[in-house]
């Protein structure tokens, strides 16, 4: 098996617990994975050596909740809202309709399209989930064409109920956790609720959520997005990796989350997009919680697939500092996926790094919206 140093890394931060930040690092790959890394004077011989003059290397981000799979856009929606008109669940049905009417092709090229601009701005790992379809044949292709690019990929059948059955909610529940699961379940490795007003209550989350898991899927959960709700004890109280938004919170909420170390996963892309206040990460990290961030990317209530855009918010507008924004775009989302290959640069790892046209990791921040991501590697491979 052949080996590749990665030399003349200025600045690494591996994310790995003994190993820190190195300057003036190497890191050796051999089949895909982290095989050593250490001061570049220790380097051991390898096969292969690239040099990445200097510039500083964080571990690939891994973004943890994405909406990936729809059609159309709604940018006007995003216009009205800059002028006044408040975010609501019901947009969603503007995608569900444009997402139902287009192709295979279609879906699996804006897929393709948006995985290629997190690739471009250092996303390693994307965790993508449908939602957008819900009727059983839409939901299930989704999820089918999902999985070409990704593991991780989860069933959001519970994401609205759709117009057909909007006098029956009860009925739309009983499609979710029956014929739409029996068929999504192949093709997705977890299940998922928006829990909110105006999407599904307390007891529906809980009925799908343990549904997914008699067919072997791993919950995770949409709540306290909007409002204070019942969602971030539930993912609690189920044992769930993580529970995603976490913008309103009780103190009973913080409890449940440091006793059952479920992780929050804030997506301050969502608050920047849809001009509300942040989720208060600082009282979360102070309380010993778990924080992952991710993008949320979908059309409606947050459209960016940057990761770096999403550090520069958490430190700006959240509390976190850059260091623990790093984490929580890396480590933290590996943890909410509940996987310990990605996140960091440890040995054994695989080798999924951004490269920064920057001498630190410090740079995600304090220059936000440049295009600072050089290269992206992917198992060792440049992508
Ligand atoms: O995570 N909260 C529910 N789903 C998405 C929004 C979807 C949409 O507006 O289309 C979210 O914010
Ligand atoms: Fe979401």
């Amino acid at each position: 098996m052949s080996t590749l140093a990665l030399t003349g890394i200025g600045e690494l931060s591996t994310q790995d617990p003994e190993l820190g930040v190195l300057h003036d690092a190497a890191l050796v790959v051999e089949a895909g994975r982290v095989a050593w890394v250490g001061p570049s004077r220790q380097a051991p011989a390898a096969d292969a050596a690239y040099d990445l003059g200097g510039r500083a290397v964080v571990p690939g981000f891994v973004d943890s909740h994405s909406h990936l799979m729809f059609a159309g856009d709604r940018a006007e929606e995003f216009a009205a809202r800059m002028t006044g008109t408040p975010y609501s669940a019901g947009g969603i049905r503007t995608t569900v309709a444009a997402t139902r009417a287009a192709s295979d092709e279609q879906l699996a090229a804006n897929l393709a399209r948006l995985v290629d601009e997190m690739r471009r701005q250092g996303t390693t790992t994307v965790e993508v989930k449908s939602g957008y379809g819900l009727t059983v044949a839409d939901e299930a292709r989704a999820l089918a064409i999902a999985r070409q690019v990704t593991d991780e990929t989860t069933f959001l059948g519970a994401h609205v109920v759709p117009p057909e059955h909007a006098d029956d909610p009860a009925a739309y529940v009983d499609l979710v956790t029956g014929p739409m699961l029996e068929a999504c379940a192949p093709h997705a490795r977890w299940v998922d609720v928006f829990c909110e007003r105006g999407a599904f209550d307390e007891d529906q989350a809980r009925t799908i959520l343990q549904a997914g898991a008699a067919k072997g899927l791993r919950g995770r959960l949409h709540a306290n997005q909007l409002g204070p709700g019942p969602g971030v004890r539930l993912a609690c109280e189920l044992g769930l990796m993580a529970v995603d938004h976490c913008t309103y919170l009780s103190d009973e909420d913080v409890s449940a989350l440091v006793e059952t170390g479920t992780t929050a996963t804030l997506l301050p892309g969502v608050e920047f997009s849809t001009r509300s206040p942040y989720p208060d990460a600082r009282r979360l990290l102070d309380a010993g919680v778990h924080v992952a961030i991710a993008s949320d990317c979908n059309p409606g209530s947050c459209y960016t697939s940057s990761m770096p855009l999403c550090i520069a918010l958490a430190v700006r507008e959240m509390g976190m500092s850059p260091a623990e924004a790093l984490a929580a775009a890396t480590t933290g989302g590996a943890r909410a996926l509940d996987r310990s290959d990605v996140g960091h640069l440890g040995v054994g790892a695989r080798a999924d790094l951004a490269v920064l046209d920057a001498p630190s990791y410090l740079h995600l921040a304090y220059r936000p919206g440049v295009p600072l991501v050089a290269q992206t590697w992917v198992a060792g491979r440049r992508t």
